[in-house]
Parts: C-alpha cells; sequence; structure tokens
C-alpha cells in the first residue's frame, strides 16, 4: 500500500483517559505548534534528541520539506496544541531499506494516558503496510519509560554499547538499539485467507 492511501485514515479522533485527541501527519503550518511543543520536554530529555529542536529555523525546516515517504512524524493535538509526535523515519535505497526507525516524544503533560503506545501501535500498522520487515527504536542510556513502552510491543534489545555517545553536554550515554520483525501485507492477506 502506497503512503498517501495509508495517511487516509487521518486525521483520526481518539479518546484516551479524560482527553480527546486528532492524531494527524504533521503540516507545513505546524512551525510554531510543533516548536512550542519541543520547548516544553524537559530539557534533560531534549538532550536525547538527536537535533535542536528548541531552534525554531530546525523545526521550520521539517515543516516546509516534508516527506512523508521519508520521515513520517504524526501528531496528537489537542485543540491547536501539539502535544504528541512520533515519527516513522525510512532510508530509501541501500542496505537499511527494509528497516523503519520509530521515535516517539509525550508532552510531559500527557504522559500516562496511553498516548505513547497509541502513537507507536499507529506507526507499526503504517510500517506493516509499507511493506518494511522489521521496525527499530534508538535509545541512550536508561530511557526506562520508553524501552517498556518499546518491549511492549515485541521490541527486543538488539544491541548495547556501554558509554558510546555523548549528550549535547558532552556527558557519555549507553546506546540502546531495539528491534522487531514485522509482518508484511502479503502475509496479512495470506492469513486472512
Ligand atoms: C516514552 C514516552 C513516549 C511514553 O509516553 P506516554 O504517553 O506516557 O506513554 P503511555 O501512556 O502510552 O505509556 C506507555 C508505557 O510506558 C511505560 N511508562 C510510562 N510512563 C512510565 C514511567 N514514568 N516509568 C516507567 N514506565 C513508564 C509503561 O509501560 C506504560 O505502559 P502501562 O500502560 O502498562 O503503564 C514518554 O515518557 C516520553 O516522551 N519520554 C521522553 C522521550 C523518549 O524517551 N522517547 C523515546 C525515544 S524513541
Amino acid at each position: 500500500m502506497d503512503i498517501d492511501t495509508l495517511l487516509e485514515r487521518y486525521p483520526k479522533t481518539v479518546d484516551l483517559k479524560g482527553t480527546r485527541v486528532v492524531l494527524r501527519p504533521l503540516q507545513p503550518t505546524d512551525v510554531k505548534g510543533f516548536h512550542a511543543f519541543f520547548c516544553g520536554v524537559p530539557e534533560t530529555e531534549r538532550m536525547f534528541l538527536k537535533h535542536r529542536v528548541t531552534d525554531i529555523e530546525v523545526i521550520r525546516q521539517w515543516c516546509t520539506t516534508i516527506d512523508y515517504g521519508r520521515n513520517l512524524p504524526l501528531l496528537a493535538m489537542q485543540g491547536k496544541r501539539v502535544v504528541a509526535d512520533a515519527t516513522l523515519h525510512q532510508q530509501f535505497g541501500g542496505w537499511r531499506r527494509h528497516i523503519g526507525r520509530i521515535s516517539v516524544v509525550t508532552h510531559p503533560d500527557f504522559r500516562g494516558r496511553g498516548l505513547g503506545r497509541l502513537l507507536v501501535e499507529e506507526l507499526i500498522h503504517i510500517a506493516q503496510h509499507l511493506r518494511l520487515e522489521r521496525v527499530e527504536a534508538e535509545f541512550i542510556g536508561n530511557q526506562v519509560a520508553a524501552r517498556k513502552l518499546f518491549a511492549r510491543f515485541g521490541f527486543d534489545e538488539l544491541l548495547v554499547l556501554p558509554g558510546y555517545v555523548k549528550d549535547m553536554q558532552a556527558i557519555d550515554h549507553d546506546y540502546v538499539l531495539m528491534g522487531r520483525k514485522i509482518t508484511t501485507d502479503e502475509e496479512f492477506t495470506s492469513a486472512a485467507g
């Protein structure tokens, strides 16, 4: 299935433990809202993100060069407020072309309501129907909640490299790669008979 067809399921409204959110892909008009979202993530966690997300120019660049086939940021919105983001990253060609990478961040005010789980589930569904064969997620050090969340979806620890990466303050942390195989579209169809 192609990405445009898969994205027809959005916007999607979901009720979660006292909150109603709308899931939809990032749009060019999200610069301010997406930037405000990242500014609300504690600095101790932002250090684990790969990009300088408090720089609005970084966010502007993401919003003006949207290519869902390469990076699909799926946002959870409460009204006009971005409250969570999970992104499916893909590489075209090369020896990682069959692997999708998932990253997820929930605003601290909205944690523990199932948002992280919901977004990861959506992206696994999309990855399966894009015929990716594997999904993975990367972690630095002790991201306990996140590792537990992915473990619930069957992600195993594939690699642990002690003290391998440095955060923005040049402090060493372990690098952890988790991943799992996913069933392809065709396998779904044949299993359904
Ligand atoms: C990881 C994260 C996305 C979870 O978001 P969330 O919206 O709170 O997730 P959910 O409410 O769906 O909880 C999912 C699971 O996470 C785990 N979890 C959530 N909060 C936790 C906590 N404080 N401590 C330990 N585990 C926790 C639980 O296993 C929970 O499942 P449960 O329903 O059985 O309790 C969020 O904590 C976050 O944004 N962390 C910082 C960014 C990060 O580490 N991202 C991962 C890099 S890919």
